[in-house]
């Protein structure tokens, strides 16, 4: 069977060109950065060049950069390294975090309330999933601590207005972070213009290797290491860095950078033709998110009477290879909070479907789906209207 991969939103392939730049560091130039002999040196350069090519690429000269093991880790270490040191300096306890987080940043936020004395606090989102700027506004005063906000939606796709909400956090002299891990492969992130305080990125999400990321921090901003140890990462973060991850995480932003904006155009083009035809073609299907203010890659939907889980096990049947909300909800029947915040009824939110586009997405495969998809979806209903006994 053909079978055609739909989910870039949760990981990549990673590009040959990136595999080849690893390699020597897996063989040859194997060194710990940490060591002062030949090799050790080798490895160190590698990381330092890595660490100005990145600093290049989003404009970051103001920022250090930690190397991490993916985003999970960059938005812990941001979330808790800086709630935790702010509040030592100015008192502050209250963390804003929009009620449509990845819960790499969510769970953090409740961890921190629950077991460290934070107050962590919800942001509205529009029915579009896009924060609610004059709420933040209204609450932001000296209680609070840290503000987080996700730049591209991992869901439902939406992308936030993060300039204008870190503009408002600083009138405040308030720190502000951003989930940029979708965001970063489909926008040209310039953090000069941007501004943020903080800012976390994976590199899988675009065609780089797993298990690393790394966490953007303006320069003498609080931080408090979450793994102590050894003095690496200037001392924000512990452990023998992973050389070849580094430098095919770098390597691999290179690549996507150059071909961001042409791609993006592409991508756009399919994806609005999926989401049209989608709408035209099934009875009681909703777009989830924005529906121009989002990643170009993402299409997203809710199919009233039958359940996500479902039809991505009849989607991957089928050959299709797609979500139902994040990678992490797999096997998790309850309605996504994400959709649930967008005002979205539970009992549609459990329909929900994430198709996310890549570089190898061609129009031929997104035809295919419109053929299947609608009589996939009125197979699922009929089946869940006769178990009904309707
Ligand atoms: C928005 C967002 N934040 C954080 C993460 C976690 O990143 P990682 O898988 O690198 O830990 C993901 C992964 O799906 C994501 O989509």
């Amino acid at each position: 069977m053909d079978r055609i991969y739909l989910d870039y939103a949760a990981t990549t392939p990673v590009a040959q060109s990136v595999i080849e730049a690893m390699l020597p560091y897996f063989g040859t130039e194997f060194g710990n950065p940490s060591s002062a002999h030949y090799y050790g040196q080798l490895a160190e350069g590698a990381i330092e060049q890595s660490r100005r090519d990145i600093k290049k690429v989003f404009n970051a000269d103001d920022y250090d950069v930690i190397f991490t093991s993916g985003g999970s880790e960059s938005d812990n270490l941001a979330l808790r390294g800086a709630a935790l040191e702010q509040r030592k300096r100015n008192g502050a306890t209250k963390i804003l975090i929009s009620s449509v987080e990845h819960d790499a940043v969510g769970h953090t936020a409740a961890q921190l309330q629950q077991k460290s004395g934070f107050i962590s606090v919800k942001l509205r989102v529009a029915k579009n999933g896009i924060v609610d700027l004059s709420q933040l506004k209204e609450q932001l005063n000296k209680q609070v601590v840290l503000v987080s906000i996700i730049y591209g939606n991992n869901e439902v796709g939406s992308i936030n207005p993060i300039k204008e909400a870190a503009k408002l956090c600083h009138e405040h002299g308030i720190l502000f972070h951003t989930d940029a891990v979708q965001a970063a492969a489909h926008l040209k992130i310039d953090l000069s213009d941007l501004d943020v305080d903080y800012l976390s990125i994976s590199a899988h999400k675009f065609y780089g290797p797993k298990g690393v990321g790394a966490l953007f921090k303006k320069k003498f901003l609080p931080l408090l290491p979450q793994i102590t140890g050894g003095g690496q990462e200037s001392g924000f973060r512990a452990g023998t860095s992973n050389v070849p991850l580094i430098v095919g995480m770098v390597k691999a932003l290179e690549i996507n950078n150059e071909s961001i904006n042409a791609e993006n155009s592409r991508l756009i083009a399919l994806r609005d033709k999926l989401i049209t035809n989608v709408l035209r073609t099934i009875p009681e299907s909703q777009l989830t998110g924005h529906i121009k203010d989002r990643l170009s890659n993402h299409a997203s939907f809710v199919f009233d009477g039958l359940s996500g889980n479902d039809l991505l096990i009849a989607l991957d049947m089928a050959g299709y290879a797609v979500s139902s909300g994040s990678a992490c909800k797999v096997g998790n029947p309850k309605p996504s909070e994400v959709l649930l915040a967008l005002g979205i009824k539970p009992s549609l939110a459990l329909g929900s479907l994430r198709v996310t586009l890549g570089k190898s997405t061609s129009e031929n495969d997104l035809d295919k789906l419109l053929t299947d998809l609608p009589e996939v979806v009125k197979n699922l209903r009929k089946e869940k209207q006769l178990k009904n006994g309707n």
